[in-house]
């Protein structure tokens, strides 16, 4: 008598798809081998998807056409043993459910892996990549249950692999960019990484030698360029732990500039190309500036740009790494300039608050302590509908009212007036309501035409000027009024240094931008505008601004 024939009848197979729940623990067990591979560090998501497809069709093959029999029982299995699994599904039956289950699954993972983001944002729209619900669930999941499987950033990773004096460099063909700027009296160089990391860094300023002489003596600024540039650039690459073999590309600021400090930057890269045989990438000053804030934030193109310092005034809209539009300028000198000026003017080296400050900082600093309304100085250019900018009017205006001060007062020439907080308060605000006015008016026409977003536009505020807080403020107003984001690089990367450049190199590499083998014919350019200007259009479209309570 054969006990187990009535048993064998029943054969688990038939209908272990049917169960209840069976169909979602299958898809959640597929979704949970593609997120363990998606955890997995330098796996990319295509290719998480391809090697989830290749294992579960692979499973599928052996489970579903290479086994026979019932393997989780040992009872007889009567004929089932001479049959696979897809076999003995459904008993047989074609087309049920459990059968077209199955069929559809493979071809939904295929497309899920197929190349080209295009198809899979349209036919997987349930299932797109990192950016994707599924990707930032499960890495919700993962970082909370599991600190194991948890995916730090690339940026940790390769700061993790650094730790062990591990090159990913090499290994992951990961660009490293040594930046050197010597534009006008800093010396500096960087080396920065393609997440925006800075390995290695290092400057030498010369302002306590220039703050001697009055101002820059470009033959002095070019001699101590020579004298530090290499000791500079050894220090940045040996912080960095990058060997110069290692390097994607040399960037170096080549224009504008002053054309003695530019060349000894550019003559030293140039040496320093040939011998290692690197990429070369000349860097425009400005573009480094402009494009700085990306290092840091996810700005994306266009957003506007407003680079403030004692060299630089201008407006800009960026539309791209190498796509600029200038929309206004200053027609005289900067305001940072302007500052420095009316501080050596008013002597305040010598007021015991603000003897170790540089110009615009003493301004800033006694400002805090006057009143604004003191004096009543007119903002510059009112009638010119356009962005431009103008500080020496002001300039003249301020010293007049100094030696009409100094004779009221009865005192000479380089003592400090009773005054000089009003003064101070009073330049200040009028500098921070020019500034203000011309950016809001660059704000309405870029709206106006369309080329920034109408309600999550960004401005971006950089150089020496950008980080005195009042001028700030008053930007802030603008914004606000405005619906835009304002956004301020550290005061570290908002004057000149070596980061700049190597992340505006890093920049010309992923979009392939201007990235030289051959160095032949590259010269220094003193003067370079930025971008393409219209600021003529800009001034014949006179928009009228609103007025706006400047109250800081
Ligand atoms: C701008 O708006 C923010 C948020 O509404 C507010 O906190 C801030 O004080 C405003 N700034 C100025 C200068 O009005």
């Amino acid at each position: 008598m054969n006990v187990g024939v009535a048993h064998s009848e029943v054969n688990p197979n038939t209908r272990v798809m049917n169960s209840r729940g069976m169909w979602l623990t299958y898809a959640l067990g597929v979704g949970l081998l593609h997120i363990v591979l998606l955890s997995i560090p330098f796996f990319s998501v295509p290719v998480a998807w391809t090697l989830t497809n290749v294992i579960h069709n692979l499973g599928m093959y052996v489970f579903l056409h290479a086994v026979k029999g019932t393997p989780f029982e040992t009872p007889d299995q009567g004929k089932a043993r001479l049959l696979t699994h897809w076999e003995q599904l459904d008993y047989g039956v074609q087309f049920t459910s459990s059968r077209k289950f199955f069929t559809i699954s493979p071809i939904i993972l295929f497309i899920a892996a197929s190349p080209g983001d295009e198809t899979r944002t349209v036919l997987m729209t349930s299932l797109p990549g990192r950016q994707g619900i599924i990707y930032r669930v499960s890495m919700l999941i993962l970082n909370k249950a599991a600190g194991v499987f948890s995916k730090p950033s690339r940026r940790e990773i390769f700061e993790f692999l650094r730790s062990f004096n591990f090159r990913p460099g090499n290994v992951f063909l990961h660009k490293l960019v040594l930046g050197i700027e010597t534009s006008c009296d800093d010396t500096a160089a960087a080396v920065v990484d393609e997440t925006g990391n800075v390995l290695g860094e290092a400057i030498h300023s010369q302002t306590e030698v220039h703050l001697k002489t009055g101002g820059i003596v470009p033959p002095v600024a070019q001699q101590l360029h020579r004298e530090n540039i290499q000791r500079i650039v050894q220090e940045a690459l040996s912080t960095s732990k990058v060997s110069p073999s290692e390097l994607s590309a040399i960037a170096t600021t080549v224009k504008p500039g002053l054309a003695l400090s530019l060349g000894v930057g550019l003559s030293f890269s140039l040496q320093l190309v040939d011998q290692l045989k690197k990429p070369f990438i000349p860097i425009h000053h400005m573009e480094a500036h402009a494009l700085t804030i990306r290092l840091l934030n996810k700005v994306e193109f266009p957003f506007l740009v407003l680079l403030i310092s004692g060299g630089h005034c201008l407006l800009a809209l960026v539309r791209g790494v190498s796509d600029f539009l200038l929309l206004g300028k200053s027609l005289d000198i900067a305001p940072g300039d302007m500052l420095d000026k009316v501080a050596r003017r008013l002597s305040l080296i010598k007021h015991p608050e603000c003897s170790t400050m540089s110009g615009g900082k003493a301004i800033e600093h006694l400002a805090k302590q006057g009143n604004k309304l003191h004096f009543d100085f007119k903002p510059p250019m009112q009638r010119a509908k356009n962005c431009d900018f103008s500080f020496t009017g002001l300039q003249h205006v301020i010293d007049k009212i100094i030696t009409q001060k100094e004779k009221e007062e009865g005192i000479q020439k380089g003592q400090i007036l009773s005054s000089a907080a009003h003064i101070a308060a009073a330049v200040q605000h009028t500098t921070a309501c020019h500034i203000a006015k011309r950016t809001h008016r660059a704000i309405l026409f870029c709206k106006q035409r369309d080329l920034l977003s109408q309600s999550n536009a960004v401005l971006v505020v950089s150089g020496g000027v950008a980080s005195n807080l009042y001028i700030r403020k008053a930007l802030e107003i603008v914004t606000n009024a405005t619906q835009c984001t304002l956004l301020c690089p550290p005061p570290k990367l908002c004057t000149d240094n070596g980061i700049m450049i190597a992340w505006n190199g890093i920049e010309r590499l992923r979009a392939g931008l201007g990235i030289l083998h051959n160095t032949e014919g590259i010269r220094y350019e003193p003067k370079c505008p930025l971008g393409v200007d219209i600021s003529k259009e800009v001034g014949e479209a006179a928009i009228k601004v609103p007025r706006l309570k400047m109250k800081i």
